[in-house]
């Protein structure tokens, strides 16, 4: 299965199997969505979902420490953790 992921701050969407992060992608692209640890653990790659947030794979439990820990809202998500598994659109946080 294949989704649509859309960069707004580029103006850029791709095609990518389901399954893939958005880490995987945005950095191909040139997205300015910045990334630290890539492992979940910093909070640096904090990502803006301005549309689709359905279709991220759910936080896992260290995810949902992190994003607690920034006091990040629900439209706001780990760009080096979240599963593309329907269409998104993201951005930089
Ligand atoms: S890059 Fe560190 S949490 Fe994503």
């Amino acid at each position: 299965m294949k989704a649509e992921l859309t960069f707004a701050d580029i103006g850029i969407t791709v095609r990518v199997p389901a399954g893939t992060r958005v880490i995987d992608v945005s950095e191909k692209v040139g997205s300015t969505i910045v990334y630290g640890c890539r492992e979940g653990d910093c909070g640096t790659c904090l990502m803006h979902v301005i549309k689709g947030g359905e279709n991220l794979s759910q936080p896992s439990v260290l995810e949902d420490k992190v994003l607690k820990e920034n006091m990040a809202g629900k439209q706001f998500r780990l760009a080096c953790q979240a599963q593309i598994l329907g269409n998104v659109t993201v951005g930089p946080a």
